[in-house]
């Protein structure tokens, strides 16, 4: 039997293409009907060819959908059940999930650290855009949903982003009452600044170029946007606060845009990239004694990297003035399952409506055109749903 699925062709080129089904392979899993799957800014790391993904990943972490087939060890879950799952792929008794690092797991990616659906480095599990998915260690990875239709653009998120961006808040140690600079409006930034006020930050400052990007994190999380194209974005958070913030997190990753670089035109544009500039700009911003999240990737091997350092994911950081400020930070995958149960219930509570950051549901047909617009961070195109 076949199926639709995204596979990668090569830097810049995806197609939908006939795959074979998903079956069950061991007692623990479940094969899903995808209801909803979605586009990433870690999907377009691979899209653009700067990762070491080779041709024929089937893409997709982010996966909702309904159970249909069970194997005969799944003790919790039944045909019909409405789930998401975790992009992170966990056994659930290795000593790193027992500790709740499920993004760190030790069992599911033989000599790594960490698995994931239909991700480059992260295991053998297909990706989740096409029209069915297998499910491993399914009682553990499996979150169930309320069954039905309700709430489905904001349950999405849960396999990724929603939880992602309150893991930046996370590792910054973000208190009620603090400020807080986020760096990237993207999907995964403006899901920080909106876990930020959830938490009950007093000031949510949000850096990005994308006008369409900035205005929803001023309308939903009532932040203040700073356009770094206009200005240093360090200095416009310092004089608006008057000094510096009390914590930070890098929404952005490695492939950061540097502001000192000229304007080209409004396509992401790789010439402009240099890998350290938000972290350098966030030990600026953020004040002595602070701490930073960074959620955004950073890896150990880019082969479009702009110079040799960079390549072997070695960077100019300012070690020294993070030492002087006496700086902490955290990094790193999120560990989906800390955080998806209660983000799932101020959902169905009504106190958490992701879902502002949709800005298109499309069928999974229309991916490559999707891919193409949302790697151009082109104006109003957000987050991306895709429905087989
Ligand atoms: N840690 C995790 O578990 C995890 C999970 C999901 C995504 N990620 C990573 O998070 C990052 C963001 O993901 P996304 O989906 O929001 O992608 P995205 O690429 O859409 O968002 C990045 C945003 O950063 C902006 N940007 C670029 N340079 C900047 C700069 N110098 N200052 C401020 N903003 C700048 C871009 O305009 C863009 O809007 C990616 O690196 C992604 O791989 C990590
Ligand atoms: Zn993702
Ligand atoms: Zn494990």
């Amino acid at each position: 039997m076949s199926m639709e699925a995204v596979v990668y062709q090569g830097p810049h080129d995806v197609d939908v293409e006939e795959v074979d089904e998903p079956e069950i392979e061991h007692p623990n899993d479940v094969v899903i009907d995808i209801t909803t799957t979605a586009i990433c800014g870690s999907d377009l790391h691979m899209y653009e060819g700067r990762t070491d993904a080779d041709p024929g990943i089937v893409f997709g972490h982010e996966n909702m959908g309904i159970v249909d087939e069970v194997g005969d060890g799944v003790t919790t879950l039944e045909e019909g059940d409405r789930v998401v799952l975790p992009f992170n792929v966990a056994c659930g008794v290795c000593k790193n999930c027992e500790n709740g690092y499920t993004g760190f797991c030790l069992n599911v990616n033989p000599g790594f650290a960490g698995g994931a659906y239909g991700y480059v480095a992260m295991g053998p599990y297909k990706g989740g855009q096409a029209e069915r998915l297998r499910v491993p260690f399914a009682d553990f990875n499996a979150l169930k949903l309320p069954e039905g239709r309700e709430h489905e653009d904001s349950f999405i998120l849960l396999a990724d982003i929603f939880p992602t961006g309150w893991h930046g808040t996370e590792l910054a140690n973000l208190q009620p009452g603090e400020s807080v600079a986020i760096f990237g409006a993207g999907p995964v930034g403006l899901m920080a600044a909106y876990s930020a006020k959830i938490k009950g930050a007093a000031e949510i400052y949000v850096v990005d170029r994308v006008d369409s990007r900035l205005e929803l994190a001023e309308k939903h999380c009532d932040a203040t946007p700073i356009n770094f194209e206009e200005s240093d974005p360090v200095e416009q958070i310092k004089s608006i606060h008057g000094g510096g913030v009390d914590k930070g997190v890098d929404a952005v990753g490695y492939q950061a845009i540097d502001p000192e670089t000229d304007v080209s035109d409004d396509a992401y544009d790789p010439a402009r990239e240099n890998p350290a500039v938000v972290l350098n700009q966030l030990i600026q911003v953020v004040r002595a004694t602070g701490q930073l999240g960074v959620p955004g990737l950073y890896v150990p091997s880019d082969p479009g990297a702009p110079d040799e350092m960079a390549a072997q994911g070695r960077l100019g950081i300012d070690f020294g003035k993070f030492f002087e400020k006496g700086l902490k930070v955290g990094t790193g995958q999120c560990n989906v399952k800390e955080y998806n149960r209660e983000l799932r219930d101020l959902i169905i509570q009504g106190r958490a409506d992701p879902s502002f950051v949709v800005s298109h549901r499309v069928d999974l047909e229309e991916a490559p055109e999707m891919y193409e617009r949302f790697d151009n961070r082109e104006e109003g195109v957000t987050k991306v749903l895709l429905e087989p």
